[in-house]
């Protein structure tokens, strides 16, 4: 190619600076498309949801399925993945053999993407993913519960499991241990990393808790939660 041929082609290029109100329009593009993206595709369906319960979305990694699979070992019966996302969680549960394997996920998009991903694995019609808030699930029969939420979220969370969940259910978490639960196994490091809990295990942990501080502490407690979980249900 012809050295003086850019200078000819492109004269402007040479003499064109992206000045200071260039850098604003980028940014101010910039930002209107990710408010854009943020409110029309990760946030539907969490208007109605307090701002500091408000999880955003965020694919567990493989080695954080992973680790939740492992520690479901010799688990048997359903599934629920609290938050399910793109459904990858209850996608691999189905596949090692939990069902029935439901995810309930506010996001729409989410859903639609979490059945895309299930009909694409040859998996249509056997994994269920349901647009229901996961605080007005009724979780009284589940044996085996997958979360990957906030740890403010997760606060409050157990105290829905804890007053739900049948004895023998097992609850595992992964990225965020629960606040004050003592996990019966831990698997993986760092981002990967999931925690184990057995219900009957921490209902005792916790009832022996209280005793120690006292029944007064205790029915306050409770009703602070049952109030707050009353606000939490959303129309
Ligand atoms: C961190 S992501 C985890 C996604 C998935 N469980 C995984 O492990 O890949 C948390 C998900 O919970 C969903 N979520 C947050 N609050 C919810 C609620 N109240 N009811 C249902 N889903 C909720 C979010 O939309 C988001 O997809």
């Amino acid at each position: 190619m012809d050295d003086d041929m850019p200078d000819e082609v492109f004269p402007d290029l040479r003499t064109r600076h992206i000045g200071g109100w260039g850098v604003a329009q980028i940014a101010a593009g910039t930002g209107l498309a990710v408010y854009a993206m943020w409110v029309g595709i990760l946030q539907p369906g969490f208007r109605k949801v307090p701002l500091k319960l408000q999880v955003p979305y965020i694919p567990a990694s493989k080695g954080q399925v992973k680790n939740v699979m492992t520690l479901l070992r010799g688990r048997t019966g359903g599934l629920v993945d609290l938050g399910s996302g793109d459904g990858r969680i209850v996608l691999e549960a189905y596949q090692q053999g939990f069902s029935p394997a439901v995810g309930y996920e506010l996001n729409p998009w989410l859903v639609q993407l979490a059945r895309f991903h299930a009909w694409r694995a040859g998996q249509h019609g056997k994994v269920s993913y349901r647009r229901e808030d996961l605080w007005k699930v009724d979780l009284s029969k589940c044996k085996n519960v997958t979360v990957f939420l906030a740890p403010s979220v997760l606060s409050l969370l157990k105290k829905k499991l804890q007053a739900e969940l049948p004895d023998d259910a097992l609850v595992v978490a992964g990225r965020f241990p629960f606040p004050d639960w003592n996990p019966c196994r831990i698997e993986g490091h760092g981002v990967d990393r999931a925690w184990a809990y057995s219900m009957q295990a921490q209902r005792q942990h916790t009832s022996q808790k209280n005793e120690n501080f006292g029944a007064t502490v205790n029915d306050t407690e409770n009703e602070l939660v049952q109030e707050k979980l009353s606000t939490l249900k959303i129309n």
